[in-house]
């Protein structure tokens, strides 16, 4: 039997298990996914564990999906030019890293039909997956990006990487038209210490957290007259393209799929 799991730290909130192993149902796979609480010192064992075919694919979240990078033999042109993973698998006895992410998210705004062309996007956060949502929003033709995080010299970093976004410090807050929120408060019911309600209304908020299903950070939104989106999609096609690397397999989103995560 084949055996995937997600890796990540906090891992309790992840909801991969539950959709993976619906879409493994659904295509007759004979294969089990896990969730799997790791420090980091474990990830080179846990890479070996791929390497013998213990394991067959993993996902990786919060904060692994940058440090797992040394260990692994090569990475996709997605993944290397974000310097972020978030499917290991092997092919042709090499472990390859790769970024569903970047997919992950472009086709969430898709299927809401949003048009990031000649809009001002704002990113806060500057952890793993923010590199992912640049490329993406890039990728559909985003020119205005600002990115802001409460440690500036991690947003300097990303800059490195996307030349062309401008860095704004933590609570200078510039006009924008979509806000993305790429950092980890909300996981935890946590409050931002931005007064994101003083940039008035008819916004786009969007949240990469899709557990909780309405963070206070769209909650607030709402309440100020703005249009709100979780992670919920992003996420369902990120592990679309996971299962699809792993299985070649495209499963079905359809409603049942969408419904199971609620
Ligand atoms: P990592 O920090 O290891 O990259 P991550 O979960 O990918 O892990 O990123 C967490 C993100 O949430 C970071 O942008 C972090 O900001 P810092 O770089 O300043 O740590 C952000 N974050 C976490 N708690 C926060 C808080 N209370 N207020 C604002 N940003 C926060």
């Amino acid at each position: 039997m084949k055996k995937f799991c997600v890796i990540g730290n906090p891992i309790e909130h992840s909801l991969s298990p539950k959709l993976h192993n619906f879409w493994l149902k659904k295509n007759k796979i004979e294969a089990i996914y896990e969730k799997k609480l790791l420090e980091e010192k474990e990830i080179p064992k846990l890479i070996e564990s791929i390497r013998k075919s213990e394991l067959n694919g993993v996902n990786v979240t919060v904060p692994f999906k940058n440090s797992v990078i040394p260990f692994l033999d090569s990475l996709s042109s997605e993944a290397k030019k974000t310097n972020s993973v978030n499917t290991i698998c092997k092919e042709e006895d090499k472990i390859i890293g790769h970024n569903t992410d970047i997919v992950g998210f472009e086709l969430a705004l898709r299927y809401i039909n949003y048009d990031v062309t000649r809009k001002k996007a704002l990113i806060l956060g500057a952890g793993g997956v923010s590199p992912s949502i640049i490329l993406a929003l890039k990728n559909m033709g985003c020119e205005n990006i600002y990115l802001t995080n409460r440690t500036f010299e991690k947003a300097e970093k990303i800059k490195e990487t996307f030349n062309d976004i401008t860095i704004q410090k933590w609570g200078d807050i510039p006009e924008f038209d979509i806000v993305i929120n790429a950092t980890s408060v909300g996981l935890n019911k946590e409050n931002f210490d931005l007064e994101l309600n003083k940039f008035g209304n008819n916004k786009f908020f969007y949240d990469v957290i899709y557990n909780p299903s309405e963070t206070n950070f769209l909650k607030d939104a709402k309440l100020n007259g703005n249009k709100t989106e979780n992670g919920r999609m992003m996420f369902i096609y990120q592990a679309h393209q996971s299962f699809a690397l792993w299985n070649k397999v495209l499963p079905k989103i359809d409603k049942g799929t969408i419904e199971i995560l609620k």
